[in-house]
């Protein structure tokens, strides 16, 4: 089974990812770590424990991130409009019983590595800083980790914050250009192939009939980021960003990709861009992408059967 570390801001898009994470045949789960994005890391850390209790699943270890940018803003994007002000839809859940490791994020995901080097792949589901730290921490690390797959970026498409920036990668966009040019093995998921991907509101009365913990806390959950899409994207239904991205370590065959350098412009107007380029050689001057590391793209997906992934799932 392929050992993965989910780093996560749950976030309802999240939750599913994870869930579809426990019961994949072909994943291990070593671990959770939190960062903000949805919310604060102090209530992705709450909300990844409450995950793993409510499908007992507490002999996964939740490391905690970062609370701050990796250039140490404290004054961060958060999006409860989209999953709710606790980030798991409006539903005031008691709080956890258990705790996080004594471990930050970015030291557990360094210890990993060197426990299972080229074996463990990062699924990550929210800004980068974690991962960032981690490369800070342990020059090293890319070349240890086995594969970083990202949610992150919109490829020749509009942002989701603005036009744009998606908004993982504009949480942190310092840390996410560390973490596209450090060299590791990494496949991006961006907004071009998540916005094709759609549970739609026929999907969800589906789940509703199904007799399972992880779709019945679910269909809890999600109504808040039903609204959210029908609101501001006007469809019945749902984008699977962070399942969709999890779903791709499980059957890469579902997606075509693309090959290039990826750089992430980091202030003024188009801050959280990411900037693609796929030319096989540069000559002439000396340019921000000469002699970087390149990265795979997501371009095309297989929407239906990712979502009947999810649904069997
Ligand atoms: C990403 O941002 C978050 O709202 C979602 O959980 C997903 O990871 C989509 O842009
Ligand atoms: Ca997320």
């Amino acid at each position: 089974r392929k050992k993965v570390i989910i780093d996560t801001d749950p976030g309802i898009d999240d939750a599913m990812a994870i869930f579809v994470a426990l019961r994949s045949p072909e994943l291990e789960v070593l671990g959770l770590t939190t960062t903000f994005g949805n919310v604060n890391t102090a209530l992705a850390t709450r909300n990844a424990l409450h995950l793993l209790e409510a499908v007992g699943r507490t002999d996964i270890p939740v490391a905690e991130g970062s609370h701050v940018t990796i250039k140490k803003a404290a004054k961060l994007r958060i999006a409860s409009f989209v999953h709710g002000s606790d980030g798991l839809g409006n539903q005031d859940f008691p709080a956890p019983t258990t705790k996080p490791i004594d471990q930050t994020a970015a030291v557990f995901l360094v210890e990993q590595a060197n426990l299972y080097p080229g074996q463990v792949t990062v699924v990550a589901l929210g800004p980068l800083t974690n991962l960032a730290l981690a490369i800070e921490l342990d020059p090293t690390f890319p070349k240890k980790i086995g594969q970083i797959i990202i949610l992150g970026g919109a490829y020749s498409v509009n942002g989701n914050v603005n036009p744009a920036a998606e908004a993982n990668i504009f949480g942190d966009p310092d840390a996410a250009d560390i973490v596209f040019t450090c060299g590791a093995d990494i496949l991006a998921v961006g907004l071009n192939v998540t916005h094709q991907v759609v549970l739609t509101d026929a999907d969800r009365e589906k789940l509703e009939q199904c007799d399972s913990k992880y779709a019945r806390y679910l269909c809890k959950i999600m109504g808040v980021y039903f609204d959210y899409h029908k609101d501001a994207y006007f469809i019945k239904g749902v984008y699977l960003h962070d399942p969709t991205t999890v779903i791709a370590a499980i059957n890469p065959s579902l997606m075509t990709y693309t090959e290039g350098v990826v750089r992430v412009q980091t202030v003024g107007i188009t801050k959280g861009l990411t900037v693609f380029d796929n030319t096989k050689k540069r000559y002439g001057e000396i340019t921000p992408w000469t002699g970087m590391p390149t990265v795979k793209v997501a371009v095309t997906v297989d929407a239906p059967a990712v979502v009947e992934l999810m649904m069997q799932s």
